[in-house]
C-alpha cells in the first residue's frame, strides 16, 4: 500500500465531474487500499478519488472512532437513490480544505446503491454521521465541496482563512 498525494482547494480536479468505473478489478482494489491508507494517515473519515487526483467515481469511508475496530466502506459508482425530507445540520471538514470546519445542512438519511470492494451490487441506508460522510464524499464525485452548500459570505470567509493559514505555514 502507498500513501497518495492529496489535492487541495482550489485544484481544478476537485471541481470536475468524475467518471464511472468500468469494472472492479485488482488494479482498482489496489487503488482502494491506497485511498484508505491515505485517509487513515490524515485522520479523515472519508476520501473521494478526485482528492487524490483521480477523476473516478470511487469513495472510501470509515466512521469508526479512534480505538474502535476499523469499519472501512468502499463505494464504487455510488448513487443516491432516496433522500429523507428531514434534514440535519452537522459540522464538516475536508482533507482538501485543511483545518477548516463549518456546519452544513443535508438530508438526515439517504439510500445509496454502489459496488463494493468485490464488485458486488449493494444498497445502504445511511443515517446519522454515516449519512453526512456519504453525502459529503459523493458530492466530491460531482465536483461539489461542502463549502459550496454555504452562503457566499461564509464561503469567502473560510477560503480567506485557508489562505491565511497557508501563508502562516509558508513563513514558519
Ligand atoms: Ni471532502
Amino acid at each position: 500500500m502507498a500513501k497518495l498525494k492529496l489535492y487541495e482547494y482550489p485544484h481544478p480536479i476537485l471541481k470536475k465531474k468524475a467518471e464511472k468505473v468500468e469494472k472492479v478489478d485488482d488494479e482498482l482494489r489496489r487503488f482502494l487500499d491506497d485511498m484508505l491508507e491515505t485517509m487513515y494517515a490524515d485522520n479523515g473519515c472519508g476520501l473521494a478519488a478526485p482528492q487524490v487526483g483521480v477523476s473516478k467515481r470511487v469513495v472510501v469511508i470509515d466512521i469508526a472512532h479512534e480505538g474502535e475496530e476499523p469499519q472501512p466502506l468502499y463505494m464504487v459508482n455510488p448513487e443516491i437513490t432516496w433522500k429523507s425530507d428531514e434534514t440535519e445540520v452537522c459540522e464538516e471538514g475536508c482533507l482538501s480544505l485543511p483545518e477548516l470546519r463549518a456546519e452544513v445542512e443535508r438530508p438526515a438519511s439517504v439510500k445509496i446503491s454502489y459496488l463494493d470492494y468485490d464488485g458486488k451490487a449493494c444498497e445502504l441506508l445511511a443515517e446519522g454521521f454515516l449519512a453526512v460522510a456519504a453525502q459529503h464524499e459523493l458530492d466530491h464525485l460531482d465536483g461539489i465541496l461542502y463549502i459550496d452548500h454555504l452562503s457566499r459570505l461564509k464561503r469567502q470567509m473560510l477560503v480567506k482563512k485557508l489562505e491565511k493559514n497557508r501563508k502562516e505555514k509558508a513563513h514558519q
